[in-house]
């Protein structure tokens, strides 16, 4: 008998047809996200879960998948699986890191530009059908060259952004909860600053750190004080790390200028008061969306279940504790 797996979303045809030739795959091609007790039903029987961060993990229903070896998230953030209670059941937790890097890069610098040069407002405007012909005063954004942009993380994601402002003739700087080697910093052009420093200084934050305990919240009412109030929040990594009762606060108080989220607290919900803002550009958590990325993607978490059912190390793993016990 083959082994089973599930699939709790929709996913590439590729990913599914390569899964085929290894196991038995039930896959929830409807795209609507199974809820927790549908879940745990599917999973009955099952080795592999490849998921979607849409899918929440925790130690209730691990507790109630007995047969789960592996949960393959098409992700490289990983924060709606308990990792922990996976450890402790023996369940392997895998991600798909790296492949999203310059695509998630890309996406942060798409957000930026676009609001510091009011293109969706502007787009809108168009459309709409409301332009009489070129004037001096429309529309007049911010300049994005030689400013100023503070980049909070340098992890993989955050050197794409920094590499990508050279371009732009920006002064860079960063803050982490490591400094990186004078190699690294001299390769990005960037600048090591404290948390005060860097909110104090940057025309435009980017945010490029993982959800965990002690970043959630990481920009609330304290922090978005300290910011210009010509600044511009950017954020493609996760909703929480923003407070964003703050930041409407911030943004109709004018304690910043605008911001760009393809995050949000609650998705798929965001603040009431962030929609109606005009200094904004809301994306549906697409950073990663490109078709080679998504693809990409999909196929690791598949080589990650692949290895992970059959007993060997998945080229992927969160938890390489279970692995080697
Ligand atoms: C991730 O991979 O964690 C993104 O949020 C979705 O691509």
């Amino acid at each position: 008998m083959r082994p089973k797996v599930l699939v709790s979303r929709k996913v590439f045809d590729d990913a599914l047809a390569l899964l085929g030739k290894h196991f038995e795959v039930e896959s929830n091609q409807r795209d609507v996200p199974f809820t927790p007790a549908q879940l745990v039903k599917k999973l009955q029987g099952k080795t592999g879960l490849i998921c979607l961060l849409t899918d929440i993990i925790d130690d209730r229903t691990l507790a109630q998948s007995p047969d789960l070896k592996v949960v393959c998230n098409i992700a490289v953030g990983y924060n709606n699986i308990d990792v922990k209670a996976a450890t402790r059941r023996g369940v392997m937790v895998c991600n798909t890191p790296g492949v999203l890097d310059d695509t998630t890069a890309d996406f942060a610098w798409t957000l930026l530009l676009a609001v510091a040069r009011r293109v969706v407002e502007a787009d809108n405007y168009f459309r709409t059908g409301k332009w009489p012909g070129w004037g001096l005063l429309q529309f007049t954004g911010h300049d994005v060259h030689h400013k100023t942009l503070g980049i909070i993380g340098l992890g993989r994601i955050g050197k794409g952004v920094a590499r990508r402002a050279k371009g732009f003739d920006m002064r860079v700087i960063y803050t982490d909860v490591q400094r990186a080697d004078e190699a690294t910093e001299r390769e990005y052009g960037v600048m090591y600053v404290d948390k005060r420093t860097l909110l104090r200084e940057s025309d435009f934050v980017s945010l490029h750190i993982p959800l965990t305990p002690e970043t959630r919240h990481y920009l609330s009412d304290p922090e978005f004080a300290l910011m210009k109030k010509t600044s511009v929040l950017i954020n493609a990594s996760r909703g929480p790390i923003v407070d964003e009762k703050a930041l409407v606060k911030a943004l109709r108080t004018g304690k910043i200028s605008g911001a760009g989220l393809d995050v949000y607290e609650k998705e798929p919900k965001c603040e009431r008061g962030l929609t109606g803002m005009r200094n904004l550009v809301l994306a549906p958590h697409i950073a990663s969306a490109s078709v080679e990325t998504r693809t990409r993607m999909a196929m690791m978490a598949v080589q990650n279940c692949i290895a992970g059912v059959n007993g060997q190390r998945p080229p992927h793993l969160v938890n390489p504790e279970v692995f080697t016990r």
